[in-house]
């Protein structure tokens, strides 16, 4: 009798607000190229308020308790920011700081991480794909090392309707979920 795996249950958050982003594109064409076994939970950012402190001391606004509790049911996480002046998005970056803090329960800490880019210009997000590893450090989140996803000329990789054409793209984001999940699986002992 063949063993039965757990399903994979991953979080997905795109770092910008815009209705034709390409990262939110990427977003939604890793939902088409999951892994059979594995589920993607794709979170809007919209409604998130920028981090202030003083929010803490009330109870959570809704959004943010919301946001905490995706996170907490979530196995990994699937990021895909663009690169605003060589770093991470504010979107995504304010989304890992409340992520990040006791008042959520640090539902984020300990969970593996995959990471992607997608940006108009030559280098595809990558510079702030590396300023991401160096937060997952101090927010314990633990990212695959392998493959890379950095979607250059985003412009030239999605149709009008935002829909993902690129062969390789596509391909490299289907490998890049199947190692999710693998390395998922090998963290938890699933
Ligand atoms: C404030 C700002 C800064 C940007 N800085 C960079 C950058 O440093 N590197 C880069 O490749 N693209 C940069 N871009 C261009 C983005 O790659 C492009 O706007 C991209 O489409 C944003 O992602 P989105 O389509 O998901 O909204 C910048 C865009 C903005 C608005």
């Amino acid at each position: 009798m063949s063993e039965q795996l757990a399903r994979i249950n991953i979080m997905g958050m795109a770092g910008s607000l815009r209705q034709a982003s390409y990262n939110r594109a990427a977003l939604r064409a890793a939902m088409e190229l999951l892994p059979a076994e594995a589920n993607l939970d794709i979170v809007d950012l919209a409604p998130i308020p920028f981090f202030n402190e003083d929010l803490e001391s009330q109870s959570l606004p809704e959004p943010v308790l919301d946001l905490a509790d995706r996170a907490k049911k979530a196995d990994a996480l699937l990021l895909c920011t663009p690169e605003y002046n060589y770093s991470v998005a504010p979107v995504m970056k304010n989304a890992i700081d409340w992520l990040s803090r006791a008042s959520t329960g640090e539902p984020i800490s300990g969970k593996p991480v995959a990471l992607m880019s997608a940006s108009i210009g030559m280098f595809g997000g990558a510079r702030a794909q590396y300023h991401l590893r160096q937060t997952c450090v101090v927010v314990n989140l633990l990212p695959l090392n392998k493959p890379e996803v950095f979607i250059m000329q985003a412009q030239n990789k999605f149709d009008a309707d935002l829909k993902l054409t690129d062969d390789y793209t596509r391909g490299a984001i289907k490998k890049l979920l199947q190692a999710l999940v693998d390395w998922t699986r090998l963290l938890k002992g699933v």
